[in-house]
């Protein structure tokens, strides 16, 4: 099948408390570029070296840490407008509206909604291509595998967000109903449906949800590696440069992806990872059990961190 709908993430719009050391974590550590900034609104927008969009990590200054709202990029202006409809058919969701173009630069129009777990989500068709040297830029052809000036880490793209929220059957049901999302994995307590990892693409997710007692909250933004030893130069970068890191190098269980959690910052929780398993629509869902939680999620600890649960933003 065609990837057709919801293409993608498109981007994460984080609140961070201060924006020059963010700043110099997003760009010098993490390896994004800076490509615009808004003075009026204390949003500087970034992008990773294999996107060809505009931006997909928008930082914006606020007094309290976490992510404001996650973007989707759809096929077309015509399934964004269906989409918008709905949604709002559904009932399943809360302050929708539509946002006029611009309101991120090169933005064409957003339909804006708040889903049942408490997170804004938005929808759009249209974005400026700025390209990624190599290839996808104007004239640029015959290109090579990799661009020039990387720093730091440097992860390919953005790849997907882990949010927390209380009603968990809510948000799957619009995902999955609504947004055409398929369930990769799922974790369950009983009969009761506490984690759910959802893709709209090939990728293992795109984004998953962890039910716990808050509304709209925000584990991680996850990054994209070519392999296990990104990872563990990955690591090596975070120890260098003294980041807070969570836990890793190890591998997740779930989604099998090789991973290293680590904080900006502000204590917004980063991810880069690599690996795991290419998912099509008719894929059976994995069902992993909560009493088992710790190898679903670090599967060489085989137990959870204590921050897994407790730290968020
Ligand atoms: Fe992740």
């Amino acid at each position: 099948m065609a990837i057709t709908g919801v293409l993608r993430p498109g981007h994460v719009q984080i609140r961070v408390l201060e924006m020059g050391p963010a700043l110099k974590h997003y760009t010098q550590v993490l390896g994004l570029r800076e490509v615009a900034r808004d003075d009026k609104t204390s949003r500087v927008f970034l992008k990773a070296w294999d996107e060809h969009d505009h931006h997909s990590v928008v930082l914006r200054e606020a007094e309290e840490a976490g992510m404001d709202r996650m973007g989707w990029k759809v096929d077309s202006p015509a399934t964004l407008k269906r989409l918008a409809a709905d949604i709002e058919k559904s009932g399943l969701c809360t302050e929708l509206g539509w946002i006029d173009a611009g309101e991120q630069p090169g933005t064409g129009q957003m339909f804006r909604f708040t889903i049942p777990t408490g997170h804004v989500m938005e929808l759009y068709a249209e974005r400026t291509r700025l390209g990624n040297n190599c290839g996808t830029a104007g004239e640029d052809v015959n290109p090579d595998p990799w661009p020039d000036g990387q720093t730091g880490i440097s992860p390919s793209r953005f790849d997907h967000c882990l949010l927390y929220g209380d009603d968990l059957d809510g948000t799957v049901k619009l995902f999955t109903e609504v947004l055409g999302f398929g369930m990769a994995e799922r974790v369950m307590a009983g009969p009761d449906l506490i984690g759910a990892f959802l893709s709209c693409s090939n990728k293992a997710h795109d984004v998953a949800f962890i039910r716990q007692p808050v509304k709209g909250k925000f584990h991680h933004a996850s990054f994209l590696l070519g392999s296990w030893e990104q990872v563990l130069r990955a690591g090596d970068i975070l120890s260098r440069t003294k980041t807070s890191i969570d836990i890793g190098p190890t591998r997740h269980g779930i989604t099998r992806g090789e991973t290293i959690y680590f904080f900006d910052p502000s204590g917004n929780r980063n991810e880069v990872f690599a690996g795991g398993y290419s998912y099509y629509p008719d894929k059976p869902a994995i069902t992993w059990h909560a009493d088992d939680l710790g190898p679903a999620i670090f599967y060489h600890d085989r137990k959870l961190n204590e921050a897994f649960l407790s730290v968020f933003t």
